[in-house]
Formats: C-alpha cells, sequence, structure tokens
C-alpha cells in the first residue's frame, strides 16, 4: 500500500466533514457571566483594567441582566462592591447588603435565569482577606493571620443570607479549610438543603486576579493570600482540595484560574463525576482585551479557542467576562 497508510487530512477535507467529526463543542449553555453590583443610583462605573466591564447600580442592573438573560446564557454569578468595609465584612452577611438586594431584584424580574452568590469576605472587609484576622505578637511584632475556623462562621452566615435572599447556587471562594462543610450545614439547619454548592475548589494564589482585585476593590491590605490559597506550583493538592470538597458536601468543583491550569481541569474531570467548572479569570480577559485593542490577535477567534480549549480540557462550564460577547458570536458564527 502506498505510503502513508493513515492519511488524518481525509477528515479535514470539508467543513461538512470537520463538523461531523468534530469533539468538543461550547455553547452558550455553558456559559456563566460575572456581574459587580454596587450601591448609589444611576452608576455604570467603567472598570480600566477590565474594558467592557461595569459596576452597575441597582437601577441600571436591570437592563444588564435583561441583555443577558436575552442572549440565552443561563446564569450570572453577583460579586458585592459594597460601601461599608469592616473587620468581619459585615455587609456581605447582612440581609440588605448590596448581593442579596441584587440577588431579590433579578429573581422578580428574571425568575428562570440562575443566580449564583460568590461568598467571600474580602471585598467586605476593611483589611481585604477572605477571613477574619487574628493579630498576635510574635517576638514583638505583630502578626496578621486569617483565622480559619472563625471566619467559617462569618462565611457561613453569608451564604444563608444569599440563599434566603433567593440565591439558586451558592459559590464559595475563600479557600478556608472546612468551609464546604461549615456551609452545607448552615444551609441545611436554615431549611436550604436544596441550595447547591459550587465550591471554588482549586482556587491558586494567581496574578490573574489582579484587575478582579481592581474592579472589587479587595486587594489585600497587609500580606497575600498564600497561606490560604493554593501554590501555583501543585497539583497533587489540586486531588486533595477537591476530594476534600467531596467528601464535605460540594455539588460542584471549580478550577481556577483556568488557562495556566488546564491540566488541573483535566485531571479533576478525570477524578470525580461532579461538575466541573472553570473560572477564566479577570487577569486572563484583559491580557486578551489589552492584545485585540492593539490590534494584535483576532478577539473572537482567541476567545472561542480559549473557551473551547477549557472545555476540552474538562470543563463543563466556564464563567467567564467574555459571557456576552460569546453567546452573540454563537449566534451568527
Ligand atoms: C474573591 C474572589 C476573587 C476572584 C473571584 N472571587 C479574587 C481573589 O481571590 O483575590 C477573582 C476573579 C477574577 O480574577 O476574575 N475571593
Amino acid at each position: 500500500m502506498a505510503f502513508p497508510t493513515t492519511r488524518l487530512r481525509r477528515l479535514r477535507k470539508t467543513a461538512g466533514i470537520r463538523n461531523m467529526v468534530r469533539e468538543t463543542s461550547l455553547s452558550v449553555h455553558d456559559l456563566i457571566m460575572p456581574i459587580f453590583v454596587t450601591h448609589g443610583t444611576n452608576v455604570m462605573e467603567p472598570i480600566t483594567s477590565m474594558p467592557d466591564v461595569y459596576h452597575f447600580s441597582l437601577d441600571n442592573l436591570n437592563d444588564e441582566v435583561d441583555r443577558i438573560a436575552a442572549l440565552g446564557i443561563p446564569a450570572i454569578i453577583l460579586f458585592g462592591v459594597p460601601d461599608h468595609k469592616d473587620a468581619t465584612g459585615s455587609s456581605a452577611y447582612d440581609h440588605n447588603g448590596i448581593v442579596q438586594q441584587a440577588t431579590r431584584q433579578v429573581k422578580a424580574r428574571h425568575p428562570e435565569l440562575v443566580v449564583i452568590a460568590d461568598t467571600c469576605l474580602c471585598q467586605f472587609t476593611d483589611h481585604g482577606h477572605c477571613g477574619v484576622v487574628h493579630v498576635h505578637e510574635v517576638n514583638g511584632h505583630q502578626i496578621g493571620e486569617v483565622d480559619n475556623d472563625a471566619s467559617l462562621a462569618y462565611l457561613t452566615q453569608a451564604a444563608v443570607a444569599q440563599a434566603e435572599a433567593g440565591a439558586d447556587i451558592i459559590a464559595p471562594s475563600n479557600m478556608m479549610d472546612g468551609f464546604v462543610h461549615a456551609i452545607r450545614a448552615g444551609l441545611d439547619e436554615a431549611g436550604y438543603q436544596d441550595v447547591p454548592i459550587m465550591s471554588y475548589s482549586v482556587k491558586y494564589a494567581s496574578a490573574f486576579y489582579g484587575p478582579f482585585r481592581d474592579a472589587a476593590h479587595s486587594t489585600p491590605q497587609f500580606g497575600d493570600r498564600k497561606a490560604y490559597q493554593m501554590d501555583p506550583a501543585n497539583v497533587r493538592e489540586a486531588l486533595r482540595e477537591a476530594e476534600a470538597d467531596v467528601v464535605e458536601g460540594a455539588d460542584m468543583l471549580m478550577v481556577k484560574p483556568a488557562l495556566a491550569y488546564m491540566d488541573v481541569l483535566r485531571l479533576l474531570k478525570d477524578q470525580f463525576d461532579l461538575p466541573l467548572v472553570a473560572y477564566n479569570v479577570s487577569g486572563e480577559y484583559s491580557m486578551v482585551k489589552a492584545a485585540a485593542a492593539q490590534g494584535w490577535i483576532n478577539e473572537k477567534e482567541i476567545v472561542s479557542e480559549m473557551l473551547l480549549g477549557m472545555k476540552r480540557a474538562g470543563a463543563d462550564l466556564i464563567i467567564t467576562y467574555f459571557a456576552k460577547d460569546m453567546a452573540e458570536w454563537l449566534q451568527k458564527p
């Protein structure tokens, strides 16, 4: 037989055949759109480091959510930018906190749209850490440390307040040990046994969150998050994080960031049967936006390829600031 015997190009010859043998697809049903909500009236404040992303006050929120729903995007994830910060992040668990208000408003207007609430304290604490800080003295120096177990109580209160406001899914992103167990128990006790937990199981201490922290005003005022978020060098530890969350009752797992952690997505997909979420984070978004603004890359093609790559790596769902754009591109390719 003539060489070569294997001719892979046969199945690449026409668009018709390529469409038939395509292994992975991206659909609007895979997308989750993040929204930043804030106090005040008539606020639609651009976020400098994230072109085309805004802070919305509640009176401007309906238009944005209407657009998202009209595009067929099934879900949003809400991030609060509060007007009050304190040591325990009380606006996170206040029944009238900005995320709770936004949740009620969106659910009243779009009952079918899935509202996911990010459960963390960092936007709400004056020190900018994801839990409460315990200060103690070591050799005459004041050392601030995030107190794991004390933080769990506040995070649980926040999750319950979010569920009470009508959040369909609770998404804890704080990386305290035992947070899924604590929040599950709190939700169950408050009568929200049916509210699922999408756990930010594997969340790395990443420079890719830079633009988000500008957006959410949540940069830590001292130190960094390396004592609770994961070391980017580790992957076996990612399995232990995910395993702990599964045992504690998580309904969905997440890997964050996505682009630099595709191997972690694949590993979790192979090891666990829970729906898997990839978070295409702010830094991944802003890099593409910046290069596209320079005319160096084709934004639509780059974004489509990145998101498809996350699906191929194992993601069932993708949280992405490109959700609206991608939904439009999927409508008219
Ligand atoms: C809050 C939180 C962060 C992100 C989502 N939830 C920031 C952080 O941990 O510093 C980052 C999202 C993004 O970069 O798009 N804990």
